[in-house]
């Protein structure tokens, strides 16, 4: 299995993601700033692995924090990593479950025994990335049945094992299906301006043998209109109350498209990337990044001197054109609102606390 990302004698390693696929180099994060460098630069990205990341960061800035300030230092990181994404809500998610072990930690005793609440923090951080492990596989198992042999799957950006702690949420449905034997076929949409398709889905894809075809992200109407698409499985960065979903620009056209060709667009995130409060699509904070990664690739400028370019990484698809959420609790289908409100159920009444203001 690709390990994306690991807690090793007290630093932060992970899969440098810029530099694959040709080349399969691992970093090694020794502070808190090092690992939030990494997520702005993209070294590590993809909604679960960033919360992931963000919870590794805080516990290893909490570590090499000095006793007298460990509260305000923790704090500090804490609001340090709400500043690297704002469109992805397992950033918020992993901070807040941080943010709660250390004030359960912080109670517990009369004296605050500083050692302990940083073990307690590591040992937080582990447990997320084994927990997010287990609910992509649990994804997988849900949704391997919505793929029929001789399938062929259109997915979008990489929503793999590089995307989370492990397996994939989009790409781990696929690996179930793949696993048990059916026959699958995978349109990998390429997905500019980074790539993360062509880099790191192709990528991933390959070095297992699930057999994928790469194309330009303009192709995939052309494919629906021509039969040659059954379905379509992505990722998401934050599911609003009411099922719209804030994924990889490009996304929204694509499922518009779907529907007007007739073809299921599902989606697999894991309960984590819902933000129950964000009631609509239209609350989503959306991440507008550098131009200069529109106006050129890996360096070499693509356009003409002097132009300017937008570029929002993430795009909101309204619930209408989602056929089903893929969650590890299971699927959801329509009325996604109630039944997300359903799936959660009392017992998980999280209120966010971090990150940008919710409607
Ligand atoms: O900008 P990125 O590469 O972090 O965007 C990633 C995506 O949009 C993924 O589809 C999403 O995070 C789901 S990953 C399981």
């Amino acid at each position: 299995m690709i390990k994306t990302i690991s807690w090793e004698r007290d630093t932060v390693v992970m899969i440098d993601q810029r530099a694959l696929p040709h080349e399969e180099r691992y970093l090694t994060c020794r502070t808190y700033q090092d690992v939030i460098d990494a997520i702005n630069d993209m070294a590590i990205r993809g909604a679960p692995a960033v919360g992931i990341a963000a919870s590794m960061g805080i516990a290893l800035g909490t570590l090499n924090a000095p006793e007298e300030k460990l509260k305000k230092d923790f704090y500090r990181i804490c609001d340090a990593f709400a500043r690297t994404r704002p469109t992805a809500v397992n950033l918020f998610w992993a901070i807040d479950r941080m943010k709660s072990r250390f004030e359960l930690e912080c109670v517990s005793g009369p004296n605050l025994d500083a050692d302990r609440v940083r073990r307690a923090l590591v040992d937080e951080a582990l447990r997320i990335l084994e927990e997010d492990i287990v609910a992509n596989r649990q994804m997988g198992d849900h949704g391997k049945g919505l793929i029929r042999d001789g399938d062929t799957i259109l997915t979008h950006c990489n929503a793999g094992a590089l995307a989370t702690g492990g397996y994939g949420t989009a790409l781990g449905v696929i690996r179930a299906a793949h696993e048990e034997g059916k026959s699958l076929h995978v349109m990998v949409d390429e997905t500019r301006p980074l790539l993360q398709g062509a880099r790191l889905t192709a990528w991933e894809m390959h070095r297992e043998g699930i057999p994928a075809t790469l194309i330009t992200d303009s192709m995939a109407g052309s494919l629906m209109q021509r039969g040659m698409v059954n379905l379509i499985l992505v990722g998401a960065d934050r599911i609003a109350a009411n099922g719209d979903t804030a994924n990889k620009i490009g996304t929204y056209s694509l499922a518009v498209l779907a529907m007007e060709n007739r073809v299921p667009l599902y989606v697999a995130a894991p309960l984590s990337t819902i933000d129950r409060y964000t009631r609509t699509g239209r609350g989503i904070p959306i991440e507008e990044r550098s131009e200069d990664e529109v106006l050129g690739f890996h360096g070499t400028q693509t356009a003409p001197q002097g132009v300017h370019a937008c570029n929002p990484a993430f795009d909101v698809t309204p619930n209408r054109y989602i056929t089903a959420i893929i969650t590890e609790k299971g699927i959801i289908t329509k009325p996604f609102g109630r039944k997300i409100k359903d799936i959660f159920g009392d017992s998980a009444a999280y209120r966010p606390r971090s990150g940008p203001e919710v409607s």
